[in-house]
Parts: structure tokens; sequence; C-alpha cells
């Protein structure tokens, strides 16, 4: 979308760039993928997704991974079990996952339960299956440059600038957040596209000067508005990876998103940003892990 197209331009305010449009892009070309590789005479793509316990958040991002993916072409299964379930139960249907042919990609939907190791099962997972990009394998393919499987939010995250023309080469990136999900895995893409990274968290000791100097702000803390309008610099490009529920049962990100606009030259809403891209990002994923173990990537 160029900056003309936007409305929101036109008032002097940011360009809002929305992922919900984005990440519905992307979807149509994943779909757009599934029905070549199919009509090529390949296999349907499958993705499963393994949900422990009854959280109310995952269940709710399961059944929206669930919908996407269907809708998208995929064969989708998810595996459910009890918040009770044995570490060896939970790693017993991820090694029978890696075995099923069938299974293009695995997610286990994380947190895990109180209780159960997160790091030890999800190292199990086939790396190339691991359409969370969270195996060691693929992580380590991350840092060093080499094709993997790169987890969906950051993912998410370039993409959304990619197809708004919003380069990262030569900027000062600063990025909230040191998630194995989001914050070290973002600040390696940055890194890769030759941006000047600095990685602040809750350490940091001033982190409005690193928030002032920065020409791309990334916060993923899930901290509510902990970003102030006025630490943007002007013209500065805001990717907002918070999704905070507030008393009033409102969506906020980690930025204040009012301030921000007036000052930067475009920013992702919350929700309607960054949100939507980390389902369209796991379908572009799954895509690939399916296209590449059919040998026809
Ligand atoms: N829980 C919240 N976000 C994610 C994600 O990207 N992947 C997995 N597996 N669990 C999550």
């Amino acid at each position: 979308m160029s900056q003309e197209s936007n409305p929101s331009a036109a008032t002097g305010g940011a360009q809002v760039l929305d992922g919900k449009a984005t990440a519905a892009a992307v979807r149509s070309d994943v779909a757009a993928g599934v029905e070549a590789l199919v009509s090529g005479g390949g296999r349907q793509p499958g993705l499963t997704v393994v949900l422990v316990g009854d959280d109310p958040a995952s269940q709710v991002y399961v059944r929206s991974k669930d919908r996407a993916a269907t809708e998208a072409g995929f064969r989708v299964e998810t595996v459910r079990m009890p918040a009770d379930s044995a570490q060896a139960d939970v790693e017993a249907t991820v090694r029978r996952l890696n075995d099923e042919d069938a299974v293009d990609g695995i997610l286990v939907q994380l947190p895990l339960p109180r209780g159960l190791d997160s790091d030890a099962v999800t190292e199990l997972i086939d790396p190339a299956k691991d359409v969370d990009g969270l195996t060691k394998d693929n992580i380590a393919r991350l840092v060093l440059g080499q094709d993997g499987l790169v987890p969906c939010t950051p993912a998410g995250c370039i993409e959304i600038c990619d197809r708004h023309g919003i380069s990262l080469a030569g900027k000062d990136v600063v990025v909230i957040g040191r998630s194995h999900l989001v914050g070290k895995p973002f600040a390696q893409l940055a890194l890769a596209r030759n941006a000047t990274v600095t990685v602040c968290h809750s350490r940091t000791r001033d982190l409005e000067a690193h928030c002032r100097a920065a020409d791309v702000v990334v916060a993923a803390v899930g901290v509510t508005e902990l970003v102030k309008g006025s630490w943007i610099k002007e013209g500065a490009v805001v990717l907002d990876v918070g999704i905070n529920r507030g008393e009033d049962g409102k969506l906020r990100g980690d930025v204040d998103f009012e301030g921000a606009r007036e000052r930067a030259s475009a920013i992702t809403p919350v929700p309607g940003g960054v949100g939507p891209m980390t389902i369209a990002m796991l379908l572009a994923n799954t895509l690939e892990t399916s296209r590449r173990r059919q040998g026809r990537g």
C-alpha cells in the first residue's frame, strides 16, 4: 500500500499499516501456492497443532489457526491433551507426528501447562516440520544466515515492512523485549537486513533515550503502552507486537498508539497490526515445509 493510498497519511498522521489486509494478502498467496502444489500432482499440505490444557487464550489462538489453515487448503488436525499430561506423553505425541508422512508442520502451542518442560518438547520437533522455527537447528540457521524456518511473529513484522516498501537497511532499529519467540529472532532478521540493532529489555537503563534515537521501534514486551508517543522520533516506523487486554476488555499494544501516530511515518495498530500476521506466516512456513518435504521446493 502506498503512502498516497492511505487516508490517514493525508491528515498528517502516520500511515497505519493494516495487518489484517496484509495477512489476507499473504494467506491468499499461500492458498494459491497450495492449489499449485496439489494441481501439480503434490500432496495436500498438513498442519498439526498440539494443544495441551485448556488455557482460554491458547484455545482462541488454536481455533483461529485451524480456521485459517483450512481456508488456505491445508489438512489441519488439532491434538488436544489434558492439562495434567505427563511429559513423556506429550513427547510421545511429538515423536508420532514426526513419523507421520502426511504431517508437514507441527506446532506445539505455548505456553505449556506448569510442570511441563516446553524446551524439551520443542526440541523434539523434527526441524523440517518446525513451522514455529523454535528448534535449535532453525535458530542456528537464522543466526548463521542459512535457509531455515523463522518464527512466525517476527517473520510477520518483516513481511509487513516488505509489503509496504519499508527497508531496514542502515536503519537504527530498537527492539524492546528479548523473548525467544519475538525479540531475539527479530533482532537477527533485522541484522540480516543490514539494520543496526539494539535489543532493550527490563534491565535497560534508559529505554526512552534508545527509543528517541530509533528509526524503527519494535515493541514486544507485553506492557500496556510502555512506549510513550513523545519517545518516537519524527518519521520513525513503529511495529507494535504487544497484545494486552485492559480492564475495560479492550486490546492495547505496548505503544501509546494515538501519541505515536502523530510523530511516526508508519505504525501498526493493535488490534489489526502484527497480530494477524502471525497466523499468515505460520501458513507460509507450512507450505514451505510441505514443498521441501515433497521435493517440490
Ligand atoms: N503462543 C503464543 N504465540 C505463539 C507462537 O507463535 N507459537 C506457539 N507455538 N505458541 C505461541
